[in-house]
């Protein structure tokens, strides 16, 4: 009888910054003995201010290079902003499975008995597939909707051992204060922020993000069972040189990865 040596899958996770630890810190905790590979493409950061075909065309390229060099048997782009754009592109190319990350509106809006407050970038609250989300699964509640930037660059600082500047943070929330009792978090940096956000907000109001939800659909495309007795390996790539490297690797070392590596994109 020939018994076949089963190999570790490799999943790669994808954002333009650091925001998709929050979803790899989820998909990880359950299915750790995976070998995980996370992609930034920081050189374009921040994706929620870039024009969609830019990102369609720089998302497509990595994702075809790492697939391709690394044996990739799923990817999950783990950016709203990429998500809600680029996600049958990739699906049309590739046979291996593509989870993306979209706002969680249909929970949030089962449990909410005031009005739902979507915080995202500026290029997901205006996105067709969002309004669309809402459309079909909110269509009877109140969404109000918040676009921010500054509020990734506060997770990515965050990340890096900077404190968050709450009083910062409640003036950019402050549209949302005291008229919403459910928050979805639709930029994956933003659960970087949940306590804070949490604080400032209040602590009756109901967070809801979607990295556990992306965790149970990894298990169960890759029909991976829960195995906490071995850890897989983990790399991290970026487009550029990320800005305060050491205090990031620091924060990555913790997550249990190696120190970034350089992968720029050539053809965009
Ligand atoms: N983390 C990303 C998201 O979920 C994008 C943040 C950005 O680069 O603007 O939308």
């Amino acid at each position: 009888m020939i018994v076949l040596e089963q190999r570790q899958k490799n999943v790669l996770v994808f954002d333009s910054g650091v925001g998709g630890l929050s979803v790899y810190k989820e998909v990880s905790a359950l299915l750790p003995s995976l070998n995980y590979i996370y992609v930034f493409d920081n050189e374009a950061y921040p994706y929620g201010e870039l024009e969609p075909a830019t990102l369609i065309r720089r998302v497509s390229c990595f994702i075809d290079d790492f697939i391709q060099a690394h044996n990739i048997d799923l990817v999950i782009i783990a950016c709203n902003t990429a998500s809600t754009i680029v996600l049958p592109t990739l699906r049309q190319s590739h046979s291996i499975p593509i989870v993306g990350v979209v706002p969680a509106i249909k929970p949030a809006s089962l449990i909410s008995r005031k009005a739902v407050g979507l915080i995202a970038t500026p290029a997901t609250i205006t996105r067709e597939y969002t309004h669309d989300l809402i459309k079909n699964f909110a269509n009877d509640r109140d969404v109000k909707l918040l676009g921010s930037t500054r509020l990734v660059d506060m997770a990515e600082n965050k990340l890096r051992g900077c404190e968050v500047n709450l009083e910062e943070l409640a003036e950019i929330l402050s549209p949302l204060m005291n008229h919403i009792d459910v928050a979805v978090l639709g930029c994956t940096h933003f659960p970087l922020l949940k306590e804070e956000i949490q604080a400032v907000l209040g602590q009756e109001v109901v967070m809801i993000d979607s990295g556990k939800a992306i965790a149970d659909r990894v298990s169960c495309l890759l029909d991976e069972k829960a195995n906490t007795k071995e850890i897989g390996t983990r790399e991290v790539f970026c487009s550029a040189l990320p800005m305060e490297e050491s205090a990031l690797n620091v924060a990555l070392n913790q997550l249990g990865f190696t120190p970034t590596q350089l992968h720029p994109i050539l053809d965009v």
